[in-house]
């Protein structure tokens, strides 16, 4: 049965954990959907994975459109995040235009990085029918303020502002959260006091939905995987029951482990 973000948080209000992987085409939205995962990213991420670039700055809302529209034709019935790229939402009047060819391209709700600042816009979004995800702490469009790839939120003034800004978005409108390498305490206090269901990467095991870049976890690519990173294919013999073991293993919690966190 195809997931409605209505539905799913449903589920997510009962106790139920849920998963996301990242797909960038029609043949991995089919093969990520159809073994049981809810959301599809369709990450900027595909800036490094599939274009090969340093980062993911250079993805373009063109390539997002691309890329939205042939994992839409290839889903059986997850629901479609689209990642707004760099630069797309810098101001409201600019997100919403990019968040509409986004949604028009087969998208169901689309993720934005940042924090209070986003505010105003995901409160524009949410009237013109656009559902959102804020994606918190290590938010790689900004890699060059942070100098480089680095775990947020481990000072404990960073940590106030993050909890304070994730009230501030959820009060917005905002309908999911995403944390990426944070400490595992400061995602458990978010989780407890924000009332959003919470997207970890790197965020230990208090977030009640758990997202990797499919790649990573069937452990394609030479490049060095992060400490968050599982490689499920390591403990299957195809990609589908690699997807399965990943879903029954957030959904049974024995994913994200200890060695996955970060303190
Ligand atoms: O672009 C992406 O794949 C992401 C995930 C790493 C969360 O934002």
């Amino acid at each position: 049965m195809a997931v409605n973000l209505h539905k799913l948080k449903e589920r997510i209000a009962e106790g139920e954990r849920f998963t996301c992987l990242t797909a960038y085409d029609s043949t991995f939205a089919d093969l990520v959907s159809s073994n049981g995962v809810d959301i599809i990213l369709v990450g900027d991420s595909l800036g490094m994975v599939v274009q090969g670039k340093e980062s993911t700055l250079p993805v373009t809302m063109q390539d997002m459109c691309y890329h939205t529209q042939a994992v839409a034709n290839g889903n059986q019935g997850a629901l479609v995040m689209a990642d707004m790229p760099f630069m797309s939402y810098q101001d409201e009047a600019t997100a919403l235009i990019n968040a509409g060819k986004l949604m028009q391209a087969g998208a169901n709700l689309v993720k934005l990085e940042g924090g209070a600042w986003l505010a105003d816009t995901v409160t524009q979004l949410r009237r013109n029918g656009v559902p959102s995800c804020v994606h918190m702490g290590l938010t790689p469009q900004s890699v060059n303020v942070f100098g480089g790839f680095r775990v947020q939120g481990r000072q404990r003034d960073a940590a106030e502002r993050m909890i304070s800004d994730a009230h501030t978005v959820a009060e917005a409108g905002a309908d999911i959260l995403l944390l990426e390498c944070v400490p595992s305490a400061l995602a458990k206090r978010i989780v407890e006091e924000v009332n959003l269901p919470v997207i970890g990467i790197g965020a230990g095991t208090a977030t009640q939905g758990q997202v990797l870049v499919s790649y990573d976890m069937l452990g394609l690519g030479s490049h060095r995987k992060p400490k968050f990173v599982k490689d499920f294919m390591a403990e299957c013999d195809t990609p589908a029951q690699a997807i399965q073991k990943f879903v029954s293993d957030v959904k049974n919690g024995s994913f994200p482990a200890a060695e996955h966190e970060f303190s």
